[in-house]
C-alpha cells in the first residue's frame, strides 16, 4: 500500500547498494527498449526521489535509453499523494488511461509496474484500456482480492490512516464512503460477501463479482505475462495472500484460499485460468516486508520482463 517502505529498503539495503555489476541488455539492431509505466502506492507519489524516483533511476541505469513514465494523478505531487487516499479509483483509472493514450512514446506498447494499490489500479487499466497495449503487468505487492484490515500505515500518514480506519468502521460499503475513500473501494469483507459484491465500486467490478464483462476477460488475456510479487514478511497487507490473488474463504475470516481454489478461477470469470494454463501467470516472492526488495533481486527476477 505504501511506497514508503520501498525507499527505506532502497536506502538501507546494503545489498542493493553494493550490487554494481549487472547485465546490460543490448538492443542489437537499434530497436528502442519497451517503455515502462509505474504507478505508486498509498501514501506515496509519482516522483518522490527516494521511492518511485529511485525505481525509475534504477530501471534507466539497467536499460539504457528506456523511457520510464511514473504516473501522476492530479496536477502536482501533493494532489497525487492525496488522490491515493481520496479520489474515486474508477476516475483515477480513466485519468491514467487518457494519459497513456495521449502519450506518443507509448504508442507501440509498454510494460506496467504497479506498487501496492497501484498494482490493482494498473490491472484495471489493462482490463479497460487495451490501447496502447500493455505487454507485461508486474504487480509488486498488489492486493488483487482487496484487503480486510489495515494493520499498519505508512509512517508519515498515521493520522490519515486513523481517519480511514474510523470511516471504514462507520460503514465501508455505504455509498458515501465508497465514493470518497480509495481503500474502501478495495475493502473485501468475507463476512458480508453480498454487500461487498453489491456495493464495492471498484474491486467487485474489476474482479467480475457482478456480471461478467467479456471485454475485461478478453483484454486481460492480451497480456504477455501477469507477474505477481508477494512479500513473505509483509506486515502491511492483510491477508497477504491477496498479493497472489488469493483471499479469505467466504463466510469467515481465518482460512484462506489460493487463486486456483477460488470461484473466480474455477469459473474462469476473468480469464486467469486460461492465462495460467498458457503459462502467463508468474508468482514470485521476495523475502522481506511490504515492497522490500534488493536491487540484485530486482535484476534477477523482474528485469527480464522489462525486455
Ligand atoms: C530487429 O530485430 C528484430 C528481430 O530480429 C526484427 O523483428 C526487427 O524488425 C528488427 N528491427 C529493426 C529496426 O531492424
Ligand atoms: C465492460 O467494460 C468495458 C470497458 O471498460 C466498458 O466499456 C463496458 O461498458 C463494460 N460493460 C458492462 C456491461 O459493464
Ligand atoms: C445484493 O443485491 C441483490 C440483487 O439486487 C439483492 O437481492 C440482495 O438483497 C443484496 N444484498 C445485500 C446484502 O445488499
Amino acid at each position: 500500500m505504501n511506497g514508503f517502505v520501498v525507499l527505506c529498503l532502497l536506502l538501507a539495503g546494503p545489498v542493493l547498494l553494493l550490487v554494481a555489476a549487472s547485465p546490460v541488455y543490448k538492443h542489437g539492431n537499434g530497436t528502442a527498449p519497451v517503455p515502462v509505466v509505474l504507478w505508486h502506492g498509498m501514501g506515496d507519489s509519482c516522483c518522490n526521489p527516494i521511492s518511485m524516483g529511485q525505481i525509475k533511476k534504477m530501471i534507466e541505469e539497467e536499460i539504457p535509453g528506456i523511457y520510464v513514465l511514473s504516473l501522476m494523478i492530479g496536477k502536482n505531487i501533493i494532489e497525487d499523494m492525496e488522490n491515493g487516499f481520496f479520489m474515486d479509483v474508477n476516475h483515477q483509472v480513466s485519468t491514467a488511461c487518457s494519459q497513456l493514450a495521449q502519450n506518443p512514446k507509448l504508442k507501440g506498447g509498454y510494460n506496467a509496474m504497479g506498487f501496492s494499490q497501484g498494482a490493482q489500479f494498473l490491472r484495471a487499466v489493462a482490463q479497460r484500456c487495451p490501447s496502447p497495449p500493455m505487454k507485461n503487468l508486474l504487480s509488486i505487492g498488489g492486493q488483487h482480492q482487496g484487503v480486510y484490515g489495515l494493520p499498519r500505515c505508512p509512517g508519515e500518514s498515521v493520522q490519515i490512516c486513523n481517519a480511514i480506519r474510523h470511516a471504514l468502521n462507520q460503514g465501508v460499503y455505504s455509498d458515501f464512503v465508497q465514493e470518497h475513500l480509495v481503500q474502501a473501494q478495495y475493502w473485501h469483507d468475507p463476512l458480508n460477501d453480498d454487500l461487498y459484491k453489491n456495493k464495492s465500486l471498484f474491486l467487485a467490478d474489476i474482479n467480475q463479482e457482478r456480471a461478467v464483462n467479456e471485454t475485461y476477460k478478453k483484454n486481460l488475456q492480451l497480456l504477455e505475462n501477469f507477474i505477481m510479487v508477494k512479500f513473505l514478511q509483509d506486515t502491511v497487507v492483510d491477508p497477504v495472500d491477496s498479493e497472489w490473488f488469493g483471499f479469505l474463504k467466504t463466510g469467515q475470516a481465518k482460512e484462506t484460499e489460493t487463486l486456483q481454489e477460488s470461484v473466480l478461477y474455477k469459473e474462469d470469470r476473468l480469464g486467469l485460468a486460461a492465462m495460467d494454463k498458457a503459462g502467463k501467470l508468474v508468482f514470485l516472492a521476495s523475502d522481506g516486508d511490504h515492497l522490500q526488495f534488493t536491487r540484485e533481486w530486482f535484476i534477477a527476477k523482474l528485469l527480464p520482463y522489462l525486455h
